[in-house]
């Protein structure tokens, strides 16, 4: 293999090993860092969309309840003044603040909005780029295979990257069309605030069932997708890094105690005898490649001290001969 190839070949073994380790372990790193980004970023963005899913689930429920409860309750005092409270929007703009303000550690930067194609109150409208969200969500609805009508992604709002997550605005119950669908058909209050100026005219009806006419869109600064990520990743390669730390500490080590020392008594031993000392050993220390060597290096002295041997008595004889 051409890797192998690479590593300096004037290198002990122990050097060797650790060289290919290393390499191993910063490809590793480099290509697991991006893999395992991906992932650590989908997944932070999962865990928002999670996250945005229940909010925006837990304001629909503040709407209903303040549609089916609250609102029946505060009609007669609205015939003449419109109580905001008994607005089912209103209720789920306030609860949202609480919820923001209330738990700014979490949800601080949080940020609600009902965007509609068209809105009562003008702060609602939306804006170029949540008009191509609520054309999305509309195509997905029409699409069955798709039908998930869930939209996430990342937008620029004045300068500031922001991920967000959102759901369509369709109206399933036809009391809410006593506001929603003409003037003329609306209660006196709401019709009041319109000649007050309030709403501009027209704004806010029309609307028609189980159509989508908006998105209920929950942002969240982009930067906690990445902190979150980036947090995540850290701790990831920190383990990642101890444990190839420890694997290559063990590999050299075993390496040493069970090949390079066990070699290098051998070399001791081997150029002991090659020095003419017949009495040291090759000792053998284990069964393995290592211990077999022992075992022909040991049957080797054996074969050189008969030949030896044999060499010496030959040549005496020759000298007893020639004497
Ligand atoms: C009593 C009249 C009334 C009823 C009933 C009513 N709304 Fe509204 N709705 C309003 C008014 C007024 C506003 C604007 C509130 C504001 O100034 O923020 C509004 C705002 C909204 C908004 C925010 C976007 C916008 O147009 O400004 C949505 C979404 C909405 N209504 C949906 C609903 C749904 C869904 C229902 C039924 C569950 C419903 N409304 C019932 C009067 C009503």
């Amino acid at each position: 293999m051409k890797i192998f190839a690479l590593i300096p070949k004037n290198f002990n073994l122990s050097k060797k090993l650790t060289t290919l380790m290393l390499t191993i372990f910063l490809g590793g790193l480099i290509i697991g860092s991006v893999i395992f980004y991906n992932i650590l970023f989908d997944s932070a963005k999962n865990e928002l969309n999670t996250q945005a899913n229940v909010l925006i689930s837990t304001m629909d429920s503040v709407r209903r309840y303040n549609q089916d409860k609250v609102h029946p309750l505060l009609e007669k005092q609205s015939e003449e003044k419109l109580l905001l409270e008994s607005i089912p929007s209103y209720a789920v703009h306030e609860v949202f603040d609480i919820l923001t303000n209330s738990y700014k550690d979490k949800y601080g930067e949080y940020r609600y909005k009902d965007a509609m194609i068209n809105p009562t109150n003008l702060k609602d409208k939306a804006t170029d780029e949540e008009i191509k969200i609520i054309d999305k969500l509309s195509l997905s609805q029409q699409d069955k295979l798709v039908g998930q009508n869930i939209d996430q992604g990342f937008l620029m709002i004045n300068g500031e990257n922001k991920f967000y997550s959102a759901r369509p605005i369709k109206i399933t119950q036809s009391s809410c069309l006593n506001c929603h669908s003409s003037l003329d058909k609306s209660p006196k209050s709401l019709q009041i605030l319109y000649e007050q100026g309030k709403y501009k005219p027209n704004q806010g009806f029309g609307w028609e069932l189980n159509k989508i006419i908006g998105t209920k869109i929950i942002y969240v600064p982009a930067k906690q997708v990445y902190k979150t990520t980036n947090e995540h990743f850290v701790l990831i390669l920190v383990i990642f890094t101890a444990i190839f730390a420890v694997t290559i500490f063990l590999a050299t080590l075993w390496l040493k105690k069970y090949v390079v020392q066990p070699l290098n008594r051998i070399t001791q031993v081997a150029e002991a005898v090659s020095l003419g000392d017949m009495d040291v050993e090759f000792k053998k220390h284990s069964d393995d490649e290592i211990g077999r060597l022992a075992d022909a290096f040991t049957r080797m002295k054996t074969s050189l001290e008969i030949a030896l041997k044999r060499l010496i008595k030959k040549r005496e004889r020759n000298n007893d001969e020639s004497s």
